[in-house]
Formats: structure tokens, C-alpha cells, sequence
């Protein structure tokens, strides 16, 4: 038995949260301390302004539970959770030095798949042709901020299709459809031919779906083609160029659309030019041009995979 003098103190929950700041007092790693800290304090702080109740905790830690069920090789629930709650475009955000001009950074999104194959300047990614989508001809130059073009810088391009499906949830495309990899020639340009974007629904068969409902948000994302520009002694730019036309270019779920990086694409209908493009159709033609600034080359850790359909 205890032999306290006086009377028992109850414990309050602000003691439990110095308690928890205290039990992590030794993390060796400042960097993990400060992030172990932060979320003690932040977490307990949340569960007080809601008040929060243990059914609502419990619930919370089976969403997280269901999260992990429904991801799999070509799906990642955490990552879209994050990204529709806007932690993703504040981390982003947070940690972009982009000054004006420079190409900003957007959501990497839960499809992107690494390994896509090394194409061309001009290739066409679309390799279905009509069953795709409207063609559509990106082309521009990767310059530093002074202008200087960056050869050899590569691009990795993704996108869906007409049905606004990335080829890896969609068995009906071929393996790495609509995705390629290619890179700058000795003036900086870049030249390809993909699909005009469309705007899709993010999945709402799993948990996110569910929070979407409860909260009356619509999940269609505006058209985007998808980008990550890389070269060796600048910083590497995760993004993604939205549509200026598309409908839903005000309320993305993702909170990803920036002014600088809308994109207007231009129909042509010129006979000559359609006599020239690989589909020998009126198609959309985007140009831009993608500034980078000095920093550091670094590669993407998340990648999707590609699940088989079952037969
Ligand atoms: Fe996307």
C-alpha cells in the first residue's frame, strides 16, 4: 500500500500528456524526439477540444485497420487519407523553396508507379489510340531560373486514360500504358504525346470513401497530368500540370491545384499539323516550359505496383 500523506490527488489528463512527454525524454535522435513529442502533445490536445470518447478512439483505430486492408500493390488508402486531408500539400507546401517562376510542387498521388519504360522525345504514351482518350502533344523546355536549358533532365510522366483509370487499376490497359520516362535534349526540350487529361473520382469503396460521404465532399479531382522532373544538381520536383478547363479545377479533394501550375491546352485543327501527329486527328497541344532551382537530385520512395486481375 501507498503511504501518501493527504488525501489522493486525482490525476488530470494534462499529467498524463508530461508523463508521455517525459517517457520519451531519452530518444536519442533529436529529430525522432521532436516528432515523438509533437505528436504526444498534439494527439492529447486534439482528444480534449473534441472530448474525445473511447468508442470514437476505437473506431479511429479500425479505420486505420481498414486503410490497411484495402491497400495493396496498386493502392495506398494512407497515402490518399493524407492527401485528403490536406497533410500532403502542407508538407509540401512547408517544404518547397520554389520561388516565383519555378516549377511548384503538387501530390505525388497513391497510382504512381517507378520503372516505367524509357521512351523517346516524341513518343506517343497512349497505346491504344483512340480507346485512350483525344490525343494530346506536351512539349517545352526544362530551364534553370536564369534560363539556361538543363540537358539531359528527365521527365517521368503519368496519366489516365479516357476512363479515368490509371493502367494499373484498369486490366483493360496494356502494362505501363500512358506512363513513360524521357529526357531533355541539348536544349533543354522535351516532346510527347499522351491523352488529353480528364477529371476522375478517387476510390470511395474504402475508408476514404466513407469519410467523403460523412463530410459531403465530392472526390472528383480536375484533370492532371502527373510529373516528377529530375536532374542532376537540382532539386527534384514532384507535380502535377491541371487542366485550366476542367470542372472541378475549384474544388480538388487533394488540395494540389496551384495558379502556376494550371495548363491550357490549345485544340488544333490545323490540316497540315494533323497530317503530321501520329493520329491524324484534331488534337490538344500544351506547351510549357519547367524552371527548376539548384539543390539536390532525389528519387521517389513510394511506388505502386500493378495488380493482375484475377481469372
Ligand atoms: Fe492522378
Amino acid at each position: 500500500m501507498s503511504s501518501h500523506e493527504g488525501s489522493v490527488s486525482v490525476t488530470t489528463s494534462d499529467q498524463i500528456t508530461e508523463e508521455g512527454l517525459k517517457a520519451v525524454g531519452n530518444t536519442p535522435d533529436p529529430r525522432t524526439r521532436q516528432i515523438v513529442e509533437a505528436l504526444i502533445r498534439h494527439s492529447h490536445d486534439f482528444a480534449r477540444e473534441v472530448k474525445l470518447k473511447p468508442e470514437e478512439l476505437l473506431y479511429a483505430a479500425e479505420f486505420l485497420k481498414r486503410c490497411g486492408e484495402v491497400t495493396d500493390a496498386s493502392r495506398h488508402e494512407f497515402i490518399l487519407l493524407a492527401d485528403v486531408l490536406g497533410i500532403t500539400m502542407v508538407v509540401n507546401t512547408i517544404t518547397a523553396d520554389a520561388p516565383d517562376g519555378t516549377l511548384e510542387p503538387s501530390v505525388l498521388g497513391p497510382f504512381y508507379r517507378s520503372g516505367a519504360p524509357e521512351v523517346p522525345n516524341g513518343a506517343d504514351l497512349s497505346h491504344r489510340g483512340d480507346a485512350d482518350g483525344v490525343p494530346a502533344h506536351v512539349s517545352g523546355r526544362v530551364l534553370a531560373a536564369d534560363g539556361t536549358p538543363i540537358p539531359g533532365a528527365e521527365l517521368d510522366v503519368w496519366g489516365t486514360n479516357a476512363n479515368g483509370l490509371y493502367e494499373n487499376m484498369d486490366p483493360g490497359q496494356p502494362d505501363y500504358n500512358l506512363r513513360g520516362r524521357l529526357h531533355t535534349d541539348e536544349q533543354g526540350r522535351f516532346e510527347f504525346w499522351t491523352v488529353k487529361p480528364v477529371s476522375y473520382p478517387i476510390p470511395a469503396d474504402g475508408p476514404v470513401g466513407e469519410l467523403f460521404e460523412a463530410t459531403k465532399r465530392t472526390n472528383m479531382r480536375p484533370g492532371h497530368l502527373h510529373f516528377i522532373v529530375s536532374a542532376e544538381g537540382y532539386t527534384t520536383v514532384v507535380t502535377e500540370l491541371y487542366t485550366d478547363d476542367d470542372e472541378f479545377i475549384d474544388s480538388d479533394p487533394v488540395f494540389g491545384v496551384k495558379a502556376s501550375l494550371l495548363a491550357h491546352y490549345e485544340l488544333i485543327t490545323d490540316e497540315e499539323k494533323i497530317a503530321a501527329a501520329p493520329r491524324k486527328q484534331p488534337y490538344w497541344d500544351l506547351r510549357r516550359d519547367l524552371v527548376l532551382t539548384p539543390g539536390t537530385r532525389t528519387g521517389v520512395q513510394f511506388t505502386a505496383g500493378r495488380e493482375e486481375p484475377s481469372r
